[in-house]
């Protein structure tokens, strides 16, 4: 991803029709000198959301979403920052401004972007060129599967035959190599130069990044004779299993609205549901669900409803990403759980039941509280002192893993009426469990390639002031010891521009910024240009031991889970606090072009 001249970002808002922007995509009306309408990001009768031209900002004052008009367009149109950059440039007819002077983009990523989008197409024509294409057809037809929906997820057609890609390619030595980086031809045993499709004889689904590039496939059999059902591409540099998710892309495109999203296990449960017109839905590619897939939900919705099959493997499934979830809740994220009845999956279920009756189970399902004691009550006899005992330990430990202090007060006084127990001692119950084990999170079911090993969790206390101290010292120290973590050159400038934003971040944004200027850049040069700044250099070197140690994955994990921790802290900090201080609209609205100010004038504090 290229990037953007931090001066062009600077000047965009100053340069663009807010109110024209904001119009195409919510109707206004004038008042006065602003605008008003009834607001897009909570349901309303009557209009509180404001438009201030002359401050270039918005506002509701029904449920305090606030921002410019990048902000307004990141959340809208569900786009990253960068995103949201090109198109208010692009909706404004300004051209974007890139950075010269950074990092060039890798230019193989163009081309393996390239030569997945048209490994797409091929295998899309395959559908319908391929003399054994009947098969496959019929195959769809017995699923369902309309055509137009076919054509939507761009499904195609590994035909029979093991070298078909090989063939297709063999006159490029580059693209062959490519190929094999891509996970689409594997080189067979012992044997240099030679190479096999991985694909053969099976329906093509491509998996899409937000932005709508093909970055792998996942390929059914079509015959319950062969195994295994499902191939998905490996690991390579345009995709991970840990970061995607199947559907993403479409759930943002063809959603008028996310109120929720479901979390199904299929990418033929996606497919099902969109072409029952249940567009908000995507599937975690044969993993358990992960901080980052959390991390990515969190930002497109503010419900996320997980969807698993009944039986013992879904409930697992279930049980695991409630785990996960616990320590991504923060404010205004509702984690819920529908468990189907057992033997079915949303694909098989939507077509037994109506549209309504399904959307009613999810209307239905579960809050995460009420089946995280569930569970537990299950688990143990609970009808007895032990067992209350028991699940005073267990809920305890599950307590810890979460950070956000409202959401974990709820829980404890939850655990004190379910168990018939005053608040204090269930409180003390989860500060002795604190005491004994530190949170441990449990590996990933489904996955064989991915590490075990689990990130190590930072303990953050959202409350405290200091907090946002520490979580600036861990991403500092990670980065000082994996200066990779940042030079990734599809996220590096994404993770950039979110630590620009961040208070008091221009050291941590410095170091990312020459992390990207060479490769494998070791501490030592890291910290140099600091020599001459002898009170941070000395206060970097201290960060740069990393107690506990971690390991390259381990700190990328640790890394992307302070950066977020550091941003909910700060965005819920610095706005919803003073807004809901504000008792007229009068008084709503000064405090609100205070906070706006106070946002400009940190990123122009922060320009070097
Ligand atoms: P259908 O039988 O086509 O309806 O599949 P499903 O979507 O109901 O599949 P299932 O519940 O068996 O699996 C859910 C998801 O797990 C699939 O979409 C795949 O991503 C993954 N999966 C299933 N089977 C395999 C397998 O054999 N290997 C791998 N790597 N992944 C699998
Ligand atoms: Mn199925």
């Amino acid at each position: 991803m290229p990037f953007i001249d931090r001066d062009f970002i600077n000047d965009l808002p100053n340069r663009v029709d807010i109110v024209g922007l904001i119009n195409k995509r919510v109707s206004l009306k004038k008042a006065g000198k602003d605008y008003k309408a009834c607001c897009p990001f909570h349901e309303e009768k009557t209009p509180s959301f404001t438009v201030v031209p002359t401050k270039q900002i918005y506002h509701c004052f029904g449920c305090g979403e606030s921002g410019g008009v990048i902000d307004f367009i990141m959340k809208f149109d569900h786009l990253a920052f960068v995103e949201a950059i090109e198109t208010v440039a692009g909706e404004s007819g300004i051209s974007v401004i890139y950075d010269q002077t950074a990092k060039p983009v890798d230019s193989r990523f163009k081309r393996y972007n390239n030569l997945m989008a048209e490994l797409s197409s091929f295998y899309q024509n395959q559908l319908k060129q391929s003399p054994a294409k009947k098969k496959v057809v019929d195959y769809a037809k017995k699923r369902g599967i309309s055509g137009s929906i076919a054509k939507r997820f761009e499904l195609g057609f590994a035909a029979p035959g093991w070298s078909n890609l090989f063939d297709n390619y063999k006159s490029s030595e580059e693209s062959i190599q490519d190929l094999v980086v891509m996970g689409m031809l594997v080189s067979k045993k012992d044997k240099e130069n030679d190479y096999y499709d991985r694909f053969r004889d099976r329906l093509m689904f491509p998996i899409h990044n937000t932005k709508g590039n093909v970055i792998g496939f996942g390929g059914r059999v079509l015959s319950s004779k062969d195994n295994p059902k499902y191939l998905n591409s490996p690991e390579t540099p345009l995709f991970s299993k840990s970061k995607e998710l199947y559907g993403l892309y479409h759930c943002r495109k063809y959603s008028r609205r996310i109120d929720y999203i479901l979390v199904v296990e299929g990418y033929m449960d996606v497919i099902a549901l969109h072409q029952q017109g249940i567009t908000s839905v995507v599937a975690t590619l044969g993993t358990a669900t992960t901080p980052a897939h959390l991390q990515v939900l969190s930002r497109s919705a503010e419900t996320i409803v997980f969807c698993f099959d009944g039986d013992k493997a879904g409930r697992d499934a279930a049980w695991k990403a409630l785990k996960t979830s616990l320590p991504a809740i923060t404010a205004g994220l509702l984690i819920k759980f529908l468990i189907l009845p057992e033997g079915e999956d949303p694909d098989t279920l939507i077509k037994r039941e109506s549209v309504k009756s399904f959307t009613n189970r999810v209307k239905e399902s579960q809050t995460l509280s009420s089946f995280l004691f569930d569970h537990i009550k299950s688990e143990v006899p609970f009808e007895t002192i032990e067992g209350k005992t028991l699940f005073l330990e267990k809920t305890a430990a599950l307590i810890n893993l979460v950070t956000y202090p409202i959401y974990r007060q709820q829980l404890i006084e939850g655990v004190a009426e379910t168990i018939g127990q005053n608040i204090s001692h269930v409180e003390k119950a989860i500060e002795q469990n604190t005491l004994n084990e530190p949170p441990v999170f449990d590996g990933n079911p489904y996955e064989i390639d991915q590490p075990t090993n689990q990130p190590y969790r930072i303990d953050i206390k959202a409350t405290s002031s200091s907090s946002m101290k520490s979580l600036m010292s861990r991403m500092i120290s990670c980065v000082i010891n994996y200066p990779s973590l940042v030079n990734d050159p599809e996220s590096s400038s994404v993770i950039e521009e979110r630590a620009r934003r961040l208070p008091k971040s221009d050291v941590l944004v410095e170091l990312i910024r020459f992390s990207q200027v060479e490769v494998d850049l070791t501490k030592e040069a890291l910290l140099m240009p600091y020599k001459a700044k002898p009170r941070i250099y000395s206060r970097l070197e201290e960060l740069s031991v990393l107690e506990p140690f971690l390991s390259e994955y381990e700190a990328k994990e640790e890394f992307s889970y302070a950066l977020t921790a550091a941003e909910k802290y700060y965005e819920r900090k610095s706005t919803k606090a003073s807004i809901s201080s504000a008792k007229t609209y009068e008084e709503q609205k000064i405090v609100m072009e205070k906070i706006m100010k106070g946002k400009v004038n940190s990123n122009s504090k922060k320009k070097n």
